[in-house]
């Protein structure tokens, strides 16, 4: 069993912030382990940020399954969370359950759904067969349709009492904590003193009990990055540099250079082996025109 579980999570809050960050791939994963991020999380951002998507609602079982794989062989500490991807668990609680029980299998510790009050009986399912969950509520990518696009959310009173509603939906649902993705702050707020189990905000500002962000957004490799994201790292510019003076190398002559390479240091010998080889060579292919 990993060091961090969903109880450990829990504990968290008002204590500690939780780090959370998204990774789909198993050297990714090894890295946010060793950089001590508490969840470690394989989110259908996949599709827009991986598979070049426009949007989340493409992206399958098949796909969360193999990158879950990937990720689980990695992390050693951290929580390892993956997201049920839409239509996974709208159309009924037994697929919904039966789909949560792939992602565990491939090695998850917990499962995400986007949703509250609407899925609070799958919730509730899946806790009592032992399979933590984390709800989200605010911007929910998977109805983007329905919101009107990717957009700041609870600016009315029926938002915020929407949310409000999610959250405490999934905290009696025995949910272990909730994503509120860009929600105003003071929302955001709110719903972190109402609700028992720890806040995961993402644009939602300071006043909650963790913070989530996208892997290459916050590392600069994706080029569409949401209006409330830090850039930590500028990789993208960094990878392109490395890949030009790679090409340049290449195309120059320059790489390989002599530590790249093992040649033979004794010549003779080579000339003495290159003749026998070629020699035997000869002989076979005779043999072969017979075929
Ligand atoms: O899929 C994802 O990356 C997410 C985060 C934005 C929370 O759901």
């Amino acid at each position: 069993m990993r060091e961090i579980t969903p109880r450990k999570i829990i504990e968290m809050k008002g204590r500690e912030k939780i780090a959370m960050v998204t990774a789909y791939d198993y050297p990714s994963a090894l890295i946010a382990d060793k950089a001590g991020i508490d969840i470690i999380f394989i989110g259908d951002s996949l599709g827009m940020v991986v598979y070049g998507e426009p949007n989340t609602l493409n992206v399958s079982m098949e796909q969360m399954i193999y990158h879950t794989r990937a990720v689980a062989k990695a992390v050693k500490r951290g929580l390892v969370l993956a997201d049920m991807p839409f239509m996974s668990y709208e159309v009924s609680i037994e697929e919904g359950l039966r789909n949560a029980a792939k992602l565990i299998q491939a090695g998850a510790d917990a499962v995400k759904i986007e949703g509250g009050y609407d899925h609070r009986k799958l919730v509730k399912r899946l806790v009592r067969v032992g399979i933590p969950v984390m709800g989200h509520t605010g911007l929910t990518p998977q109805r983007y349709l329905r919101l009107g696009g990717y957009r700041l959310m609870g600016e009315t009173e029926e938002e915020i009492e929407e949310i409000l509603r999610d959250a405490k939906a999934l905290e009696k649902a025995g949910a272990f904590a909730v994503v509120l993705e860009f929600v105003l702050a003071d929302v955001a707020k709110l719903v972190t003193e109402e609700v028992k189990i720890p806040t995961i905000g993402i644009g939602s500002g300071p006043y909650v009990d963790g913070q989530v962000l996208v892997w290459h957004d916050l590392l600069g490799i994706y080029e569409n990055v949401p209006p409330f994201v830090k850039k930590y790292a500028d990789l993208g510019s960094m990878i392109q540099l490395a890949l030009e003076e790679y090409r340049s190398e290449v195309k120059n002559g320059k790489f390989p250079e002599p530590k790249h390479y093992w040649e033979f240091l004794d010549k003779d010998d080579f000339e003495k082996k290159k003749k026998r080889a070629i020699e035997k060579l000869m002989r076979d292919s005779l043999e072969f025109s017979d075929d």
